[in-house]
């Protein structure tokens, strides 16, 4: 792995183009965040020999990111909600899903490329965290999961867009080309939310979600995981 200069480095937290990927602008999604990743978590992350824990987690998150939208096809597909809102819901989360995976078959195969082992690890705090605050409680529930999955692609856009500038030219090209399609899973998610939703309501609640992920992207953490806190004794 390679450390770019300052200013490439700025522009690509911005979302400029890194390595030859499409050009989105991460911008609205630093802006929604409360924190940014802490530049210690970068500097943990792209030390080489963190690679394998770094992919695996990677391809761990978007297998589960997959699994999780399957999870609410199969819990609100035959549902109560309006009908045009149920719609849209299953074909936006059907679509996800495959895009998911389809990252989750990038991942392995960069693993398996690089002869790198995929590791058994277990989960970090981060999402069980985050997953931790939905309401058990419809229709609070759908609001709470809809806003946890979109706060977690944002998190993942701007972790991508951090690292790129961090990592060899196939890595940074790679996580630069799946800025496009995570962002738009974030603004899926959030659009979702707010048709089903009062939009104070939903605004409101999302800062609430939101200040729990600042917490959890910026207290110390233990293990290195794609989302985890500032690494502090970091092992497995
Ligand atoms: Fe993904
Ligand atoms: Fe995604």
């Amino acid at each position: 792995m390679s450390s770019a200069d300052p200013a490439a480095k700025a522009a690509s937290r911005r979302g400029a183009n890194v390595g030859g990927g499409a050009q989105v602008d991460i911008g609205p999604i630093q802006t929604f965040l409360h924190c940014g990743t802490p530049d210690a978590w970068v500097e943990e992350a792209c030390q080489p020999g963190n690679l394998p824990a770094l992919l695996t987690d990677h391809a761990n998150c978007e297998r589960k990111a997959a699994e999780s939208a399957l999870a609410t096809i199969k819990r609100y597909g035959a549902s109560h909600l309006p009908v045009s809102f149920r719609n849209d819901l299953l074909q936006k989360m059907s679509r996800l899903a495959r895009e998911e995976l389809r990252h989750f078959e990038q991942v392995l195969a960069i693993i398996g490329q690089r002869k790198l082992e995929y590791l058994p690890l277990g989960a970090g705090r981060y999402a069980v965290g985050l997953r931790a605050e939905i309401s058990s409680d419809e229709p609070q529930r759908l609001v709470d999961s809809l806003l946890v999955g979109g706060i977690i692609e944002a998190r993942s856009c701007e972790r991508f867009a951090a690292l790129a500038p961090h990592l060899d030219p196939e890595l940074a090209s790679f996580y630069t080309s799946l800025l496009k399609s995570e962002s738009r899973h974030f603004q899926d998610y959030l659009k979702l939310a707010a048709q089903i939703s009062d939009e104070n309501a939903v605004q409101e609640r999302c800062e609430q979600l939101l200040s729990v992920e600042a917490k959890l992207i910026s207290e110390p953490d233990g293990q290195l995981r794609f989302h985890s806190g500032v690494p502090i004794g970091v092992s497995d």
